[in-house]
């Protein structure tokens, strides 16, 4: 198994501006491949506003930064990932275009490049089995705000070798992020246990049971979690909550694990969060934010 020098990060969304940012932070070149020109600028834009953030706070130099800004590549041309060696892809939930996505980077990258999925849901040997690479492939599941939170899961599959597993348990490492090992199961470890807890909030919040700001209160002073369960949602993206909702679903039919109709509802009318500007709360002044803690109004 090869080093990695070159990493290719596929969608510049929420999770894969993170990921581009954190590679690059730790001393990869690294290209950020994006399907849409406008989410590669707001993309770049999240990764300078996060960079600036830690220089601010002393946590990182102003040359650092900018030799992590040097790193990274910006790009809506596919063939500029054919030299990487690390492939993640961070694109929408859906396994259709996922799919897609894995056969033609299997079809560009040179034979011993890896590729992984940035799922939070879906089954990672659906998307080996489009490869002719299937043991060269696995999931690494980061979290958001990926350049704070500091869990990665490496999925692996039942064919994924274990020089996959090793090189990417170092890639996490040397990220500075803590590696678990998950099985290829929708959910993986913690959204398996997340998710039915988020989707049983809109729940209460749906029945009237309680007001959303006394729910995630609840939450935060009674259990000492840092968002309660609806700031939570507007953070992760409701849009993203609802396909993985689906997809747990699919799988286990266990109504827990079933989409609130609320969810669908503020989906269709595009009230997605953070990303939107308006989910469970307001947000006027950071559409397109990766940072949503505390900043909504409450309506
Ligand atoms: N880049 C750089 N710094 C950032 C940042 C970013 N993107 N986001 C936050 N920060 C920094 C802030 O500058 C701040 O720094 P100081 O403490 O030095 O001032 C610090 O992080 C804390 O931020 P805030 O004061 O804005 O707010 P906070 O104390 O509430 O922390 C948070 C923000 C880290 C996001 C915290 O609220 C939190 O941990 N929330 C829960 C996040 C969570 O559960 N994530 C998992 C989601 S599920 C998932 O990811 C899996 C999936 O598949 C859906
Ligand atoms: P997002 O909507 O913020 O970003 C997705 C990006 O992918 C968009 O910018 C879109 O333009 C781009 N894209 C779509 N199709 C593409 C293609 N074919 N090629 C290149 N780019 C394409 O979504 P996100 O929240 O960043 O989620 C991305 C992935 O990460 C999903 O699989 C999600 O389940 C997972 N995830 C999300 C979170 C979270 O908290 N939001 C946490 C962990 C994992």
């Amino acid at each position: 198994m090869p080093d990695i020098t070159r990493v290719g990060v596929c969608g510049c969304g929420l999770m894969g501006a993170g990921i581009a940012q954190v590679a690059a932070t730790a001393g990869f070149n690294v290209v950020s491949y994006e399907n849409d020109a406008h989410a590669l600028e707001r993309g770049r834009a999240r990764i300078q506003q996060s960079l600036a953030k830690f220089v601010e706070k002393g946590s990182l130099s102003r040359a650092d930064a900018d030799a992590a800004i040097g790193r990274l590549r910006f790009t809506t041309t596919f063939d500029d990932l054919r030299e990487c060696d690390l492939v993640i892809e961070a694109i929408v939930e859906n396994p259709v275009a996922k799919k897609d996505l894995f056969a033609r980077l299997d079809a560009l990258l040179a034979p011993h490049a890896l590729i992984c999925t940035n799922t939070s849901s879906l089954c990672v040997m659906e998307m080996a089995a489009v490869t002719k690479r299937p043991t060269q492939v696995a999931g690494l599941h980061f979290f958001n705000p990926v350049p704070i939170m500091k869990l990665v899961e490496v999925v692996k599959t039942i064919v994924t070798s274990q020089a996959t597993l090793d090189t990417l348990l170092a890639f996490a490492r040397t990220l500075g992020k803590k590696a678990i090992l998950a099985q290829d199961t929708p959910g993986f470890i913690v959204n398996r246990l997340l998710v039915p807890y988020l989707l049983y909030a809109i729940r209460m919040y749906e029945a009237g049971l309680a007001s959303k700001e006394d729910i995630d209160e609840g939450m935060k002073l009674g259990c000492g979690h840092p968002m309660g369960p609806l700031t939570l949602l507007d953070f992760v993206g409701l849009d993203t909550t609802y396909y993985i909702a689906q997809i747990m679903f699919d799988e286990f039919k266990d109504p827990l694990m079933a989409p609130p109709p609320l969810l669908k509802r503020m989906v269709l009318a595009g009230h997605l969060g953070v990303k939107s500007g308006k989910g469970f709360y307001d947000y006027p002044s950071q559409p397109h934010s990766q940072s949503g803690s505390g900043a909504g109004t409450r309506t």
